[in-house]
């Protein structure tokens, strides 16, 4: 039988997902939120969970945080389309609380599925949860805009959008660690990979992408 593609994995994460029961947080919403975005995106964005615009629209990123994200690409010079956006959870936890453990863990495999079907060489985590998972135990406010070789690909460390809408100073921040970070974790992705040391799962495997540490943080020598 042929290998199913990275776009028909994702069209099964997206399906499993709109079904979902595996914990309670489906009950109060009207929309899964599975991710969109190119099946074979280079860059794929993670954030933390819907919130009220992306539960009505089924979409991610669409609201206040989704238009600064906007502005965040196209510093990094990428396009939305170009990219994928998913979250770590992807059902609306109510009233937008954070999200719990365990409703982290019934998303954990969906998540796993997405990263091996599109292969990203670059990962952004975008805020604390989503960084949980690549950076255990570490601190935003530490490792933001810098990126690490985590099991076969480079994953940056950014602060979550929404962070720049509460404390204004951190808008400059990310649109600083996008600028700089983003392209030269391309570029350093763009060497593993002319080094052969550049990704583990194969494409659209489906199999699960447990995070690895392999080598020391990246600190970039910016500002
Ligand atoms: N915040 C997130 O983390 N994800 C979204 O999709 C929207 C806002």
């Amino acid at each position: 039988m042929p290998e199913e593609s990275s776009a028909e994995v994702l069209a099964a994460v997206a399906g499993e997902v709109q079904a979902c029961t595996n914990c309670d947080l489906y009950k109060g919403t009207q929309h899964g939120v599975p991710g969109e975005g190119d099946a074979h995106a280079a860059v794929m964005f993670i954030g933390e969970a819907p919130g009220f615009n992306e539960d009505r629209q089924g979409r991610p990123f669409v609201g206040q945080a989704g238009g600064f994200l906007g502005e965040l690409l196209a510093a990094a010079g990428l396009r939305r389309e170009d990219v994928f956006i998913t979250n770590v959870v992807k059902h609306r936890p109510p009233n937008n609380r954070d999200p719990l453990p365990e409703e982290i863990s019934a998303c954990a495999r969906s998540l796993s599925r997405q990263i091996a079907a599109i292969n990203p060489r670059v990962i952004v985590t975008l805020g604390r949860y989503s960084m949980a998972r690549f950076f255990p135990g570490a601190t935003i406010s530490r490792i933001h805009g810098q990126y690490k070789l985590v099991d076969g690909r480079v994953v940056v460390a950014m602060y979550h959008p929404a962070a720049a809408l509460h404390q204004q100073s951190l808008r400059q921040t990310l649109l600083d660690d996008f600028a700089a970070a983003i392209p030269a974790a391309l570029a350093h992705a763009t060497q593993l990979a002319a080094e052969g040391k550049l990704g583990t799962a194969s494409p659209a495997s489906g199999k699960a992408d447990d995070a690895k540490d392999d080598e020391p943080p990246q600190q970039l020598a910016l500002f």
